[in-house]
């Protein structure tokens, strides 16, 4: 057993001190590091932490539909809290789709609807949100689209009522939230999936609260397949394995460990992290719900669809041999928006809370026996381990790899380039202090303003493309819902390697401007954007757009 975490936390705490106050006056080092580093603060688990590569990596299971109807795959899936071993020899209550974290992996096809009714089995609201999803207004997690607990229902127990006070509607000036689409019990969403195969997740997304809800276990993957990736010879079948990376403290008695209040205390709204403002890092790394856990592979491709699920934590994954040497490259195939149009060969993969990067790793060339870790060269000390490859054999029962990566992966990529007719609008998101009398209280916000349910930033037209310019004070990862968009332009040069493909959430680093192309395809309505550090997003970091 070892204890970790408060090294990196007073790092952790420097760097963003840095971010804030004395900005102007970090050198070029200080830059280098700062862009690097995530920005948060360490929250340090209680009791013994457990050695890295202990345990198996799980898979969550597929979803199996309860009926197929017209077109359409049903699920029912009910959020409620189950008992896990997460640390060994310990419990930790989760809150989770079917009571498990990661939840179920929903397995769709592109333009085939998937109906999901969930019932909500918790004891505080929750909302539904298909990240990536081309979805239609109702069905997209509007952050005040609440689902009540299904114990809320009239005449029903009342203690879940009283648990739950009015919050998210207070009278804090943080916005009028009566307006949303409230259900009791249960909701159905409808998800069309007008779009090409990609590698989504869900989570929770409730106004105020999607920080320690989902740090305690409300999301899951949604892959969407198509035709035009079938037909590629990608590794497949269980060697085609979702990575949700996300960093977790842990109270001594193997509990979620989050500085927002407990959901039954009638909060500030969005504001209980007062002492985390700039976000949450766990100290506990967890791949797929276990920490620092160990896959046994063979000696052949595998494709691995990594996602940055954590609150606030930033990752620059590398894979690293025994004695530090090089442990390979990763080809990356596919973004948030699915597959690149040619793959783009990487040493490392730069990941903010939001993204996704499908990658194939070749082991061929490791013997059996043959340790790989994959390390976060972004963070600090123990947290620096994410997990390990152990290779176990040459090729599965003797046969041939026969997979590969393709050097033209989707002809349906098609490239956007900027014309001086698509309108242009500017996203601003800094830190601002509201308040007077020297007691205000810090915010997140976006052009100068905290969220409010009724203001609307921008009204793109349906089916057009437009210049959306993202600058910052500070690490955002930045996520657009409904629209897809190519990054065009970091800092005044060109794009990053993170940046490749159809995004539908990007880092915008401090101090920096993120020019991106978004296309508004798919339905009306209202929609957000917003910072995807939970921590910023619960406290007014986002914005509604309507496309018209
Ligand atoms: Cu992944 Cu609006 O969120
Ligand atoms: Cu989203
Ligand atoms: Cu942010």
């Amino acid at each position: 057993m070892r204890r970790l975490g408060r090294p990196s936390s007073r790092r952790g705490f420097l760097a963003l001190t840095a971010g804030v106050g004395a900005a102007m006056t970090v050198g070029a080092a200080g830059w280098a590091r700062l862009a690097g580093a995530s920005t948060g603060r360490v929250l340090a688990s209680e009791g013994p932490l457990p050695e890295p590569f202990g345990v198996p990596l799980p898979v969550p299971p597929v979803a199996r539909p309860v009926r197929g109807e017209g077109g359409a795959d049903v699920y029912e899936v009910e959020q409620r809290e189950g008992r896990v071993e997460i640390l060994p020899g310990r419990k930790t209550t989760v809150w989770g789709y079917d009571g498990i974290f990661p939840g179920p992996t929903f397995v769709a096809r592109s333009g085939r609807r998937t109906v999901l009714r969930v019932r909500n089995g918790l004891a505080v609201p929750t909302v539904t949100h298909l990240h990536g999803g081309v979805t239609p207004p109702e069905s997209d997690g509007y952050p005040t689209d609440l689902l009540l607990p299904a114990r809320c229902s009239p005449g029903g127990p009342s203690q879940a009522h009283d648990g739950m006070g009015d919050d998210g509607m207070g009278d804090d000036g943080m916005g009028d939230e009566h307006d949303g689409r409230v259900s009791i019990g249960y909701r159905t969403y409808e998800y069309p999936l007008p779009q090409r195969a990609a590698t989504l997740w869900y989570h929770d997304h409730r106004m105020d609260f999607s920080a320690p809800q989902v740090w305690r276990g409300l999301a899951g993957f949604f892959l969407i397949g198509d035709e035009e990736e079938a037909r590629l010879p990608l590794p497949g079948g269980d060697r085609d394995v979702p990575l949700m990376l996300c960093d977790r403290s842990f109270e001594e008695d193997g509990s979620f460990r989050h500085p927002a209040p407990a959901p039954t205390s009638a909060p500030a709204p969005g504001h209980g992290h007062d002492a985390f403002p700039d976000g949450v890092l766990g100290d506990v790394q967890l791949v797929n719900g276990a920490p620092w856990p160990v896959l046994e592979v063979s000696a052949t491709r595998y494709r691995f669809r990594f996602l940055n699920a954590s609150n606030a934590r930033r990752y620059r994954l590398r894979l690293e041999a025994e004695g530090g040497r090089p442990g390979g490259r990763f080809v990356q195939i596919g973004s948030d928006g699915g597959l690149l149009g040619a793959p783009q060969s990487l040493a490392a993969i730069d990941m903010a809370p939001g993204e996704r990067c499908d990658a194939v790793v070749d082991f061929a060339g490791f013997p059996v026996g043959s340790r790989i870790t994959l390390r976060n060269t972004a963070a600090e000390g123990g947290m620096r381990d994410v997990m390990r490859f152990h290779v176990v054999r040459r090729g599965r029962r003797g046969e041939r790899d026969d997979s590969r990566v393709p050097a033209r992966l989707a002809a349906s990529f098609e490239r956007l380039s900027p014309s001086a007719a698509m309108p242009v609008r500017v996203f601003d998101f800094r830190r601002t202090h509201t308040g007077g009398g020297g007691e205000g209280r810090q915010m997140w916000t976006i052009n100068g303003r905290p969220f409010r349910t009724g203001a609307v930033l921008a009204s793109p037209c349906l089916g057009s493309v437009e210049r959306w310019r993202f600058s910052s004070d500070f690490h955002h990862p930045v996520h657009v819902h409904l629209a897809q968009f190519q990054v065009v332009a970091r800092g005044g040069r060109p794009p990053a390697a993170a940046d490749a493909g159809w995004k539908d959430t990007v880092d915008v680093r401090p101090y920096e401007v993120v020019e991106v192309l978004a296309r508004f395809a798919g339905y009306r309505g209202r929609y957000m954007l917003h910072c995807h550090n939970l921590e910023h997003e619960d406290m007014a970091m986002m914005g509604n757009f309507q496309v018209v």
